[in-house]
């Protein structure tokens, strides 16, 4: 057993972190942390708890602590501060030796951390190596993608095995949950949506390229693939939905696409990780899903669900597809890169 903590546990992506690692079969969560505000209370006091279900009982009573390696000593720390917090602290943690498994901004792009989808590029965690030389750590930091990235590429890579992909256009409509806590006013969003989301297009456009990339052993040659992002937040509570537009570079025709789709299979399915999923993409012939409410919590919240697979005049090809934004696309997404690293022998 690993012993784990969760930084930033307060959280909408922290509570995520604690449900899915009170019982975990690697690892034990020994440690939750937070800012000033609510570092020595016990966590059922400093935390608005606001995902189903309850807070676990081994972890209500545990004292939250202040977000420093000489308070939280874990061999991974999970990762779900702000981006600004998180540049500062995750390296101190890194140093003293932990493996930060962080969901924020702050270091996706450094070229020598990977920004893993264990289906996608299992292979750049080679990065690591390169990165303890570089940076004389013991520790290391590796970054899941932004939610919306992270549902998107799901569904682009076996496209890109089996055609290759040339342009992706993609339309969000993102849950209010992925601007966390108190991210988005109430007054702003019922009866609304919102069509501006700060930074969230260019981190689409360019993680992407990133993670469908080649590592040649010291860097990452991104992918050739052009790719633009319109987000929108909309009033759901969980689950980003994308309009996805592909143009592929060879022609490929709906019925295929879907069958690639749903034969989709990669490193976490054939070592039988305990968070992925058994399918990682679901694909429904109904011309009314995936919807938010039913489809979010497919294969735990970890499969993303993709319908309306259509041809397109412009582009080629053309889908609708929906994931849990903060499962898949946060906290059980670090979870699994934790366990893939544990199975390679990584950490
Ligand atoms: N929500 C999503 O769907 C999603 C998806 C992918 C990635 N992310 C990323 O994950 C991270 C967390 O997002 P979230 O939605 O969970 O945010 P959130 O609900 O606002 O939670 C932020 C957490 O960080 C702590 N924190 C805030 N300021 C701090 C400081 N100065 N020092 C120490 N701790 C501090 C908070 O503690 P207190 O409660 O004590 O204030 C809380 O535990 C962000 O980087 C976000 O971009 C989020």
């Amino acid at each position: 057993m690993y012993s784990v903590a969760v930084l930033g546990a307060t959280g909408i992506v922290g509570q995520r972190f604690v449900s899915l690692l009170a019982e975990h079969p690697y690892f034990e969560l020994t440690a939750v942390a937070a800012s000033e505000r609510s570092a020595g209370k016990r966590y059922a006091e400093a935390v608005n708890w606001c995902i189903e279900g309850e807070i676990p009982e081994n972890v209500r009573d545990m004292v939250v602590r202040n977000i420093t390696p000489s308070e939280v000593r874990a061999d991974i720390v999970f990762s779900a501060l702000p981006s600004e917090v998180a540049k500062k602290v995750e390296p101190e943690f890194a140093e003293a030796g932990a493996v930060v498994a962080s969901n924020a901004s702050a270091y996706r792009m450094e070229g020598d951390v990977p920004l893993l989808i264990p289906e996608v590029n299992p292979e750049h965690l080679d990065m690591i190596e390169v990165q303890r030389e570089r940076r004389g750590w013991d520790g290391a930091i590796i970054t899941n993608p932004n939610c919306s990235t992270i549902i998107g590429v799901l569904t682009l890579k076996p496209l890109m095995d089996a055609f290759g992909v040339e342009e992706v256009v993609v339309s969000t409509m993102q849950a209010l949950s992925g601007a966390g806590y108190s991210g988005v006013p109430g007054m702003s969003i019922l009866d609304n949506l919102l069509p501006y989301i700060p930074k969230e297009e260019e981190k689409i456009e360019t993680e992407t390229r990133k993670i469908l990339g080649t590592f040649n052993g010291s860097e990452v040659e991104f992918a050739e693939v052009r790719v633009s992002a319109s987000c929108t937040r909309v009033p759901v509570l969980e689950g980003h939905a994308e309009a996805v537009f592909v143009r592929t570079s060879r022609e490929a025709e709906p019925g295929e696409v879907a069958e690639v789709m749903r034969r989709f299979r990669a490193k976490p399915q054939e070592l039988k990780l305990p968070t992925a999923p058994e399918h990682p993409l679901i694909v429904r012939e109904e011309h009314n899903r995936p919807q938010p409410r039913f489809d979010r919590n497919a294969g735990g919240g970890m499969s993303v669900t993709v319908g309306r697979v259509r041809r397109d005049g412009v582009m080629g090809v053309k889908y609708f597809c929906l994931g849990h934004n903060t499962i898949r696309g946060a906290a059980g997404a670090s979870v699994l890169n934790a366990e893939l690293m544990h199975r390679l022998g990584v950490l």
